[in-house]
């Protein structure tokens, strides 16, 4: 009886191995311990055996159900386990955000042109050792104005106008507004570090201006700064050449040519050739074919003075990156309103991740 029921779980690991359905299993399960199983057919001729036959084949019968029932248990497991892969390679989700996926869905969302602008000229400041800086919105007078010589009096007040508050008079004694310029940063940076340093800041700007193709009242420009000890009009340009062919990725046509800004001495406005009509003329340029892009030049001492900053010892070159107007000559944008229409026919021509 013992080789018998040795055969019969011999021939049991034999036909569970081919199985590969769960219900096959059950019924091989069944047909080996069921009431009419062939081990329960074995154990029937028990009764014939003798006394000391059974001490023997009763445990050997219990150990053997055990070892039939240990291998349904783990063909089973295993059988739903292959299951459950067999489902998981089938319904993969790809999470990845792959061609395929944007030819297919197109209404996702992206960066807007002027954030694409702003990262890759930050990122360009950042490998040249510039800190990227913020700076306030509302501001006091002292800021936009009086610390970039430009005190109370004087006509430069009227190049840029301006949006005040109502509030009158900030703790001391100073008027609010809303900055007209991110050369508020200039004082600010000054007032926070010490010399030598470098840093850009941009951000939204206002002024109370008519809109036209090139002008709004809210934009975006970029200040930089950078101040030390010896520093040039030769470093000024080269820094401001070098920005340019980074951005464009070509030669594109600069020109020099002195401005007036309180705040710089010398003062310039470095005009880039329009890359709308390239140069021919249109409302961008105001047929001129060229636009203001950077005003720049040499920090008036007073300026440094409102800083902290002696300027006996430092000196140094800030300007202004139109930051709008380069997202309109990168792209070929003839119309600074659209920047902030929140057209989607505008904005998704732009879309990059
Ligand atoms: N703040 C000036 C403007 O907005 C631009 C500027 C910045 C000029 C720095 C010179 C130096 O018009």
């Amino acid at each position: 009886m013992i080789d018998k029921l040795n055969e019969a779980y011999e021939k049991f690991q034999a036909e569970i191995e081919t199985l590969s359905a769960q219900a096959d299993v059950l019924s091989l399960k069944s047909s080996y311990l069921g009431k009419k199983g062939a081990v329960s057919e074995i154990l029937k001729s028990l009764k014939d055996a003798t006394p000391e036959e059974r001490k023997e084949i009763g445990p050997k019968a219990n150990e053997i159900k055990q070892e039939i029932e240990k291998l349904v248990a783990k063909k089973l497991s295993d059988i739903e386990l292959a299951q459950i892969n067999e489902k998981l390679s089938k319904n993969k989700i790809d999470i990845t955000f792959t061609d395929a996926v944007k030819a297919k869905n197109n209404n996702h969302g992206g960066f807007h042109p002027r954030t694409l602008v702003q990262q890759e000229v930050e990122d360009i400041f950042l490998s040249m050792g510039f800190e990227v800086l913020d700076g306030p919105h509302i501001e006091t007078e002292f800021y936009n104005f009086e610390a970039l010589n430009i005190p109370g009096d004087h006509p430069a007040r009227d190049m840029q106008d301006t949006f005040w508050f109502k509030d009158e008079k900030s703790p001391e004694g100073n008027k609010h507004l809303l900055r007209t310029h991110t050369s508020t940063i200039q004082v600010r940076g000054m007032q926070s570090r010490k010399p030598p340093f470098r840093f850009i800041a941009p951000g939204t700007v206002f002024r109370c201006e008519r809109t036209d193709a090139s002008h709004e009242m809210v934009f975006q420009q970029l200040e930089g700064m950078m101040v030390g000890k010896d520093i040039s009009v030769s470093n000024l340009i080269y820094f401001m050449k070098e920005i340019l062919t980074e951005i464009f990725k070509k030669d594109v046509e600069v020109r020099l040519r002195p401005g007036y800004f309180p705040f710089v001495e010398p003062g310039f406005e470095l005009d880039i050739k329009c890359q709308v009509c390239s140069g021919k003329g249109c409302s961008v340029c105001k047929q001129v074919g060229w636009v203001e892009l950077l005003p720049c030049g040499m920090v008036h001492p007073n300026v440094l003075r409102a800083g902290g900053i002696d300027p006996e010892e430092y000196n140094g070159f800030a300007f202004g990156l139109g930051l709008d107007r380069l997202v309109m000559m990168k792209y070929g944008i003839d119309d600074i309103r659209h920047l902030q229409s929140g057209d989607l026919r505008f904005n998704s021509q732009f879309k990059e991740y």
